[in-house]
């Protein structure tokens, strides 16, 4: 009876320093929507019966191990113990027990982050190597940053133009798969609650630069958020470079090309145009115009030294027009 009294002080005050640790390390983010609140909740739930189970086991052991030892040369047997139907039934039942009620605190959280919202703002989600997009259809805006209103509940509907992707922002704490294929298309409901900056990664291997695969998503006021729309719509840029520079950021290029200098996937753009470059097949050629079109609409056919061929998409062709590519040209142009 004195051993299990001290065991079982000894179990809750580990419970109580194990919880505090796990508390303390900053295993989750800031919660940043409705469903991040949620599912906190399970965690935390979770994090204290972990902690309970890992005291119960090793202070049972520990304190086995010293208390229990072997003392001076005392060599006879220990009590000899065989089965017990009510300690069988004990420790059956009350882990099947727990996991029941788990299995159900589980499924509560789930139907409460899928609760749909009426006037949910929509989204259309396009994941490729190595960039996302995003379409707005109520506003017809395409962006390659995700920006949303505080307290508004999103509707992404998100599909992929090549192999499996996933959406994840971990401050939201919801993550789907985006899947290539019409009959794949998913979607992912949430609601921001808290203004701020946070990214959107791919959270599911899919190639050379998955690891880069993210995108700015900027939680902003309802106003804000109107506003930003409206500049968005009323800055249409009429010069060829600010239409390029357009086209570039909302298709993605950039995943891939950087503007200032550092090494991607493919070739940086900043100071491209006019160069002489040495292609995979030892030949080398000037970078003007009728190359750049040609490296846009067919990007296997001169791959330059060092970069792999078979990774830029080969159906830019049916995306751009001829008008499209100019000003695209033309943006790469200007980045000297
Ligand atoms: Cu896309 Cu990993």
């Amino acid at each position: 009876m004195k051993h299990l009294a001290i065991v079982s002080i000894l179990v809750v005050i580990f419970t109580l320093l194990t919880n505090l640790f796990l508390q303390s390390v900053g295993l989750l983010p800031v919660e940043a929507s409705t469903q991040a609140t949620i599912i906190d909740r399970l965690f935390n739930t979770h994090f204290w019966i972990i902690s309970f189970l890992f005291s119960l086991i090793t202070v049972i052991v520990v304190y086995s191990l010293f208390v229990f030892r072997r003392r001076g040369d005392d060599e006879t047997d220990g009590k000899f113990i065989t089965g017990s139907n009510k300690l069988e039934i004990v420790w059956t039942l009350i882990p099947l027990g727990t996991v029941i009620f788990f299995s159900f605190l589980g499924a509560q959280s789930l139907a409460e982050t899928t609760i749909i919202e009426p006037k949910a703002l929509n989204v259309n989600v396009t994941a490729g190597q190595w960039y996302w997009s995003f379409e707005y259809p109520d506003f017809e805006i395409k962006t390659d940053t995700l920006f949303l209103p505080v307290d508004r509940q999103v509707k992404l509907t998100m599909t992929s133009v090549d192999v499996i992707h996933s959406f994840w922002v971990p401050e939201f704490r919801v993550k789907q798969d985006v899947l290539p294929g019409e009959n794949f298309v998913k979607e992912l409901y949430f609601t921001p609650t808290l203004v701020g900056d946070y990214t959107v990664r791919c959270a599911e291997l899919c190639g050379g630069a998955h690891a880069y695969m993210n995108s700015p998503v900027k939680v902003m006021s309802e106003t804000d958020f109107q506003d930003w729309v409206d500049t968005e719509l009323g800055s249409v840029p009429q010069d060829p470079v600010g239409k390029g520079q357009k086209l570039v950021s909302q298709n993605g290029c950039v995943g891939c090309h950087s503007l200032d200098g550092s090494d991607g996937v493919g070739p940086t753009w900043l100071g491209l145009f006019g160069t002489t470059q040495t292609l995979a097949d030892g030949t080398s050629v000037k970078v003007d115009e009728a190359y750049l079109k040609n490296a846009i609409i067919k990007p296997n056919a001169q791959i330059v030294a060092g970069y792999p061929a078979n990774v830029m998409p080969s159906n830019y062709f049916d995306f751009f027009d001829d008008e499209d590519l100019a000003y695209m040209i033309a943006f790469i142009k200007s980045l000297q």
